[in-house]
């Protein structure tokens, strides 16, 4: 689901913050389990400690051990989770949260009950595949050790084991059937299937005990009941897993303002607050976002991006023109308010629209995803038609910077493709020409354009990339024609002082 995203460098000052934050964080998931293991025994806690305290250290240790490792994970995987204090408090809040219903259930209810695919549910929607992948060994290795070491004395060992097997396998399968899933029905859908492995473990595990222990167990509960029971308990932790993952999945993206299916569905559906204003306040720059949402997706789709990510951040792009709308040609009739202003009054407002964006998706608690993106999508361009103005109306020197955006240039791939598509709808809008070869070269020469100026030095897009976002555009742009387009002749030359140059044949 993530987007691959501009990683600033990495320092030892960056080592040392992310080292103790990442320690605080620790600390606090071990005072959540600390109150819940101890929260009955508090009268009697010098004689309990004096008991079990050896487990207690050594339950700790273990714990201390995991989250070394989960740091060493994410240092060596992706740094972003330790650079931005926000991903990190979300890794660590979905793991307060499932050990503390984990540890409710278990002791209340059984410890096959518990909702085991939750943490990978979680991490797989709001971060992503492979920290999910990780996050799901870790808690369960996690829970195993708290159910070994300092649990409630009703389980068996061999419980215990079934249980760490049991989150494994539930977790895992949830991330590999659950990544496509896009509708909640869907993931509703994934609740019922982890819990076949699951019931798997638990009836396997019920047969061998009942092996085992012969007419012991007979005598105690009539076999039949006990598997069903505990079979039960499992379908309860599959079902529940997604329901809680469901119920609490709106209250994570709010609050850590992440981006998910989900709520991109929401955001770029025509009721979305921003979006509706935009429609009414600003229709031509509305028309203009909902045709680069076009282009946006099939570019994302030609290169593998996300096309939901593509989609929204096109649709969000130009959102900073609600403003002062009249001031921006396609809302524009008659009157041009540049007309009476100078070509640098008018650079000023035109560039404004991209700051203002941001600051209005952030006004409106949207994700930092497609501010980003609004901010980006012009990088630091010159204002091609009032620098050329100015140029007109001066025989001194220009200071191009004060014809241009601010910047930044783009950080991800999603703001490279919209600062292409966006300028490709528009050219193609104003030549009019739609015919292959007129948008092949409209293209080109946007692309070599951004290129010349390293608009495209912040981000990690390809050569490759780039042309299959161009064959993207021109296909998406002249799809109705179907044809072939016709590629000029060019023989190319390597110059003496390195350059290359070109000739028609
Ligand atoms: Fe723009
Ligand atoms: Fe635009």
């Amino acid at each position: 689901m993530s987007v691959k995203k501009y990683t600033p460098s990495w320092t030892k000052q960056n080592t040392l913050k992310s080292a103790s934050m990442f320690f605080v964080h620790f600390l606090i998931l071990t005072l959540i389990l600390a109150v819940l293991l101890l929260w009955d025994k508090l009268s009697v806690l010098p004689q309990y400690m004096e008991k079990n305290g050896a487990n207690y250290l050594y339950a700790l240790f273990c714990a201390l051990l995991l989250i070394i490792i989960l740091y060493c994970y994410f240092l060596f995987e992706n740094q972003e989770i330790l650079l931005n204090g926000k991903s990190m408090a979300l890794v660590f809040a979905v793991l307060d949260v499932y050990v503390i219903i984990s540890y409710l259930v278990g002791s209340k209810i059984g410890i096959y009950a518990r909702p085991v695919a939750f943490v990978a549910l979680m991490i797989l929607t709001l971060v992503g595949r492979r920290e999910a992948i990780f996050l799901n060994i870790i808690s369960a290795l996690l829970m195993f050790v708290v159910d070994t070491f300092v649990g409630t004395d009703d389980g068996t060992q061999i419980m215990y084991y079934s249980s760490l097997i049991i989150s494994f396998s539930a977790g895992m399968f949830a991330i590999f059937f659950c990544e496509k899933t896009k509708t909640r029905f869907g993931v509703m859908g994934i609740g019922i299937f982890i819990v076949l492995p699951i019931d798997l473990i638990i009836l396997l595990l019920e047969i061998s005990s009942l092996v085992n222990n012969g007419q012991t167990a007979v005598g105690v509960m009539p076999p039949f009941e006990e598997v069903i029971t505990s079979m039960g308990y499992g379908l309860f932790g599959g079902v529940m897993s997604t329901v809680l993952f469901l119920a609490l999945l709106p209250f994570f993206e709010r609050a850590f303002n992440c981006l998910t299916v989900f709520r991109l569905r929401e955001l770029t559906s025509s009721d979305a607050k921003l979006l509706k204003r935009l429609k009414e306040d600003a229709p031509g720059t509305y028309n203009h976002s909902m045709m680069v949402a076009q282009l946006a997706e099939a570019c994302a789709a030609a290169i593998g991006e996300n096309t939901d990510y593509a989609r929204a951040a096109a649709l969000y792009h130009d959102v900073g023109k609600i403003q002062y709308p009249e001031n921006f040609t396609e809302n524009q009739g008659e009157y041009n308010l540049h007309d009476e202003l100078t070509p640098e009054l008018s650079a000023d407002i035109i560039r404004s629209h991209a700051k203002d964006g941001y600051s209005t998706i952030h006004t409106h608690k949207l994700p930092d995803f497609l501010a980003d993106v609004a901010i980006q999508h012009h990088g630091t361009l010159p204002i091609r038609y009032f620098y050329a103005k100015a140029l007109k109306l001066t025989d001194g020197e220009l200071n191009i910077e004060d014809f241009s955006y601010l910047g930044p240039k783009p950080h991800t791939k999603i703001a490279a493709i919209i600062m292409i598509a966006d300028a490709a709808e528009a050219v193609v809008r104003a030549t009019g020409s739609r015919s292959p070869e007129a948008a092949e070269k409209a293209i080109r020469g946007i692309i070599e354009e951004r290129m010349d100026l390293e608009q495209f030095s912040e981000c990690d897009i390809t050569m490759g990339d780039l042309t299959k976002i161009r064959l993207a555009l021109v296909n998406t742009l002249t799809g109705v024609y179907h044809h072939r387009i016709k590629y000029p002749n060019i023989k190319y030359k390597r110059n003496e002082d390195g350059t290359t140059k070109g000739e028609n044949v």
